[in-house]
């Protein structure tokens, strides 16, 4: 099944407006009226999945050490607002299931990164593979991409009927045949590595290309109309939704 994709996706939440993968990013994206959002996913210590980018604590919030190796109460004393500024702090550490709902609440589109710590890529996939699938039940489910193969062939048998995307930062020459592998709808990678060959191939394939991260309006302008699926922003406020 093809997701109906918004062309303009923020970045981990509420791109550069709010603190990475929180609520209130989610809160923010709704705000500048995005239709669709991407966050990243990842296990704690109690294997809960909860959005944060790093394997580590210390860049997003003012805990330290690894994520894999910090229970859920620890996690939920956490700060990963003030990082960004004074007004966010207090923000918590969202569990996946707090984000997806907030989502359904506010009728944002999910793109849901997986980014497993290093050796829980199967256990990631597919835990929030079944997350995902008891968050959503049956409502238009979010897209799980992963930069991960043996998260996204976790995700493949754990819940099949959920849509997949392959992410990438430079596409390998393989990426069709990847994608067919993991039977992924989408094909995700870097705006550095767009090339019109490369549209040309996901065109002519049947995957809808999604490129990360387009800052730029005009840039945004030229990608959208030249048949890119859709864009991850962190700029919001540069890039409405209305005007693309
Ligand atoms: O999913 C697109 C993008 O989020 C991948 O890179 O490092 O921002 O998670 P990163
Ligand atoms: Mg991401």
């Amino acid at each position: 099944m093809k997701p109906l994709l918004p062309r303009l996706i923020a970045h981990r939440c509420g791109g550069a407006l709010a603190p990475e993968n929180t609520l209130a990013g989610l809160r923010v994206a709704a705000g500048y009226g995005y239709r669709g959002v991407e966050f990243d996913v990842m296990l704690s210590a109690d294997g809960t999945p909860v959005l944060i980018h790093d394997e580590t604590l210390e860049r997003t919030t003012n805990g330290h050490g690894r994520v894999a190796d910090t229970r859920d109460t620890e996690l939920a004393r956490l700060d990963a607002g003030s990082w960004h500024g004074a007004q966010f702090a207090g923000e918590p550490v969202p569990s996946f299931v707090e984000a997806g709902e907030l989502c359904l609440a506010l009728g944002l589109w999910a793109n849901v990164e997986i980014k497993p710590g290093r050796g829980q890529e199967s256990e990631t996939g597919r835990k929030v593979a079944r997350a995902a699938r008891d968050i959503w039940q049956g409502l238009p489910p979010p897209l799980l991409s992963s930069f991960s193969i043996d998260a996204l062939t976790a995700v493949r048998e754990a819940a099949p009927e959920l849509p997949r995307g392959l992410l990438c930062v430079a596409p390998p020459t393989d990426w069709q045949a990847l994608c067919r592998q993991l039977e992924c709808v989408t094909f995700h990678c870097s705006r550095r590595y767009f090339s019109s060959r490369l549209l040309d191939e996901a065109r002519a394939a049947g995957f809808p290309l999604l490129l990360y991260t387009v800052n730029q309006p005009e840039d945004a302008g030229h990608l959208l109309d030249s048949g890119v699926t859709a864009l991850f922003a962190d700029r919001l406020d540069l890039l409405a939704p209305d005007s693309f």
